[in-house]
């Protein structure tokens, strides 16, 4: 990807785009410079858990809100705005945490950059905006893990809605037959469409497959139905040709209001215990430095601490705070403070591997190799908000299942959340595109991504140190089971019948790289242990369990267990990684979130 000369060309719309952005109002970013240090809500985290969240509440206008954030604002990065950057702004950028996961000992002991946000607006200003809400089946699991209905499907649905506003793609073509607007929101915030720049001859093949191989591949109207098996045209979270993120759909709206003050550049350390309630302590406190030398400041809530700092930064906050393993907290010097070992377990995410044929075509992106396409695509999208910048890679997806009767299942439970779940992902890429191989010099590709949808493996957030400015030990525990392994070399196997219809004949040239030396099932392991990456979904590290069980981090309404004062909203509460992106089932959650806490001090 042309990382370079976007970076130079970008210099000359940064005018054009500063006239977009209204950011104004409560803004700070020295913690010491707040008029006051009570607020009646604290969130820590401006992700789309602490967006949605300042947001709602701030709706009400006695109620003032603290948003804490770590990074920078989001109002002056010009390139958070253009979709098809979006690979530019991971993973060791100045918009990013710069995560790297431990040795990851099913990939050949592989460390692998695993980036977060770092900006308002978190990951969902940084991320590759697609937008898919999972199935029934996995909502109903955790409704049926958490023993609380009112996480099923069913009940979220209306939070799915109320999140988003389905809107044209930027090429405004005749979107019949690809997406079911009756499944949709229309009064929303955050923006949500289809692509809105074809690649006919790429899409138009996926698309004749799906005919041609009706049975394994379907084809699938809208995947956001709850019933996403099959193959379909990607949603994003576009509009007119701009990311939507929670930071333009729910922040910079909210800017303007009062009662929200928003502290940026500000790293929260720990929450500290301000009482006691019966036998419980009281968690309103919130400590926070600009950096490791800074003198730390302290806030208060007078109702809740809301901690949103996403699947790593709340166990890390937790565990910071002397909350977790009291005996693995306790070793490294920091005081324990409430005892709950299921912090910073349960780290779950999506494997993804990614593999790339030379074709017989020159209509792909790679011809953004030469400077001047990329800068004529640029000047276009600038200049008209259309053209091949205005989406993320990827105009279709396909969610699939491992057959019923495979043998894989008399080895292996089936770790999906029931029939209406996939187990793997396809992402159909119309060029070249790898998180672990440089980009060949000549030639045009199509890229297919292949991502476990529904993993066994379960991994962990520990503490490295008690310095709250240093790093925590990230292990996602990639393919560590059978059943992983097992279910991506099957899904690779999948996406080989995919290609070998009769659509590709014509179009296909050869297997790239190492990608052509693979046949046999000890290959398939070997390229997949290679080349595995992140996702980038992690989930789980703070999950909801059912109230009377001493098992996970937080009850049903998000409050910490055996704690008063203090709630989670983010990636971290999920007790099972949805088979999907998750950042639409975050947006819905965090949408309840906000009235399940409006109603509670209603
Ligand atoms: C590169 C990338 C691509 C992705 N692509 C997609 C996609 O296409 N579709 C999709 O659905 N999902 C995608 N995701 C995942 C999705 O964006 C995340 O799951 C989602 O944003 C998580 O929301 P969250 O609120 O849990 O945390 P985040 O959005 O990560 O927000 C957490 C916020 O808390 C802040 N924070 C953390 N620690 C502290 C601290 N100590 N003090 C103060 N602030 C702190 C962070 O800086 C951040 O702003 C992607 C993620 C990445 C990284
Ligand atoms: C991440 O790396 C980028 C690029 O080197 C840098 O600008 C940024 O400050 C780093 N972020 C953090 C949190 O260290
Ligand atoms: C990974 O590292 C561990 C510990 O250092 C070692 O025992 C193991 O053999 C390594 N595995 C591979 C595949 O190199
Ligand atoms: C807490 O951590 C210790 C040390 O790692 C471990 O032995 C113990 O099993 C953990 N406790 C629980 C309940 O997981
Ligand atoms: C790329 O260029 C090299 C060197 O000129 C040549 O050998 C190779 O065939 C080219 N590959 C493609 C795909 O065009
Ligand atoms: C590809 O298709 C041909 C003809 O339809 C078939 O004989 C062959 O087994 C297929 N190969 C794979 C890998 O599916
Ligand atoms: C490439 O495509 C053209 C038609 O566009 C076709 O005539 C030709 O046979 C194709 N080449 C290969 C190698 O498939
Ligand atoms: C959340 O639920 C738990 C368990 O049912 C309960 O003890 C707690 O009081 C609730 N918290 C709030 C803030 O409603």
């Amino acid at each position: 990807m042309a990382r370079k000369h976007v970076h130079i060309s970008i210099i000359s719309i940064f005018t054009f785009i500063g006239a977009i952005a209204t950011v104004s109002g409560h803004m700070y970013t020295d913690p010491a410079s707040l008029p006051i240090k009570t607020y009646d809500y604290i969130i820590i985290g401006a992700g789309i858990g602490g967006s949605v969240i300042a947001n709602r509440l701030t709706e009400d206008t006695n109620v003032n809100v603290l948003v804490i954030e770590a990074g920078i604002s989001n109002e002056d990065e010009v390139l958070t705005r253009i979709p098809f950057v979006a690979p530019q702004l991971s993973p060791y950028t100045p918009y990013t945490w710069n995560y790297t996961t431990i040795p990851q000992k099913a990939c050949n002991n592989r460390t692998m950059p695993f980036p977060r946000g770092r900006i308002l607006g978190g990951s969902s200003s940084i991320n590759f905006m697609m937008h898919t809400r999972g199935s029934v089946d996995d909502f109903d699991r955790i409704a049926c893990a958490t023993m609380d209905e009112s996480w099923s499907w069913t009940s979220l649905f209306p939070y799915f809605l109320k999140s988003e506003m389905l809107v044209p793609p930027a090429d405004e073509h005749d979107t019949a037959g690809q997406v079911d607007p009756a499944l949709h929101g229309h009064l929303g915030s955050l923006f949500v469409s289809l692509s809105g720049y074809s690649f006919p001859g790429f899409d138009g093949r996926v698309v004749k497959t799906t005919k041609e191989l009706e049975l394994e591949f379907p084809f699938n109207t809208d995947m956001n139905s709850g019933y996403p098996l099959g193959i379909g045209y990607t949603q994003s979270t576009i509009g007119s040709g701009e990311r939507s993120s929670a930071a333009t759909a729910y922040l910079e709206p909210a800017l303007e209001r009062p009662n929200l003050d928003i502290l940026i550049h500000t790293t929260v350390t720990n929450i500290v215990q301000t009482g006691i309630a019966g036998h419980l302590p009281i968690l309103r406190g919130v400590r926070c430095a600009t950096d490791p030398s800074a003198s730390p400041v302290s806030f208060e809530a007078s109702r809740e601490v809301i901690l949103s700092a996403g699947a790593i930064g709340t166990p890390h906050i937790l565990l910071l705070s002397g909350i977790g393993n009291s005996t693995e907290i306790g070793a490294l010097g920091i005081e324990p403070l409430l005892d709950i070992p299921d912090v910073g377990r349960n780290l779950v995410d999506h494997p993804i591997i990614s593999f790339s044929y030379l074709v017989n075509s020159t209509a792909t992106f790679d011809d953004l190799r030469f400077p001047g396409v990329a800068a004529e695509y640029l000047t276009q999208w600038q200049d008209t908000k259309t053209g091949l910048y205005v989406d993320g890679p990827g105009n279709l997806l396909a969610w699939l299942r491992i057959p019923d009767d495979s043998p894989i299942f008399n080895l292996h439970f089936d770790p999906s959340a029931g029939p209406h779940s996939p187990h793997f992902e396809f992402i159909f890429t119309n060029g070249f595109v790898s998180f672990t191989e440089p980009s060949p010099p000549n030639g045009s590709y199509m890229t297919i991504f292949v991502a476990l949808a529904s993993p066994s493996s379960r991994g962990a957030v520990t503490l490295e140190n008690a310095d709250p400015f240093s790093a925590p030990r990230i292990d996602p525990a990639f393919l560590e089971t059978d059943f992983d392994i097992h279910a991506m070399r099957a899904a690779v196997q999948s996406a080989k019948r995919f290609v070998n219809s009769s659509a590709w004949a014509d179009y296909i040239i050869a297997p790239h790289g190492a990608w052509a030396e693979v046949t046999t099932d000890d290959e398939f392991d070997q390229y997949i242990r290679d080349r595995t990456a992140s996702e980038w979904h992690p989930v789980g590290t703070a999950a909801m369990s059912a109230c009377d069980t001493g098992a996970g981090v937080v009850s049903p309404n998000l409050s910490v267990k055996g704690a008063v004062g203090l709630r989670i909203v983010d990636a971290s509460i999920f007790p099972f990684l949805p088979a999907a992106h998750v950042q639409a089932s975050l947006y819905a959650i965090a949408e309840r979130a906000a009235d399940i806490i409006k109603y509670d001090y209603a």
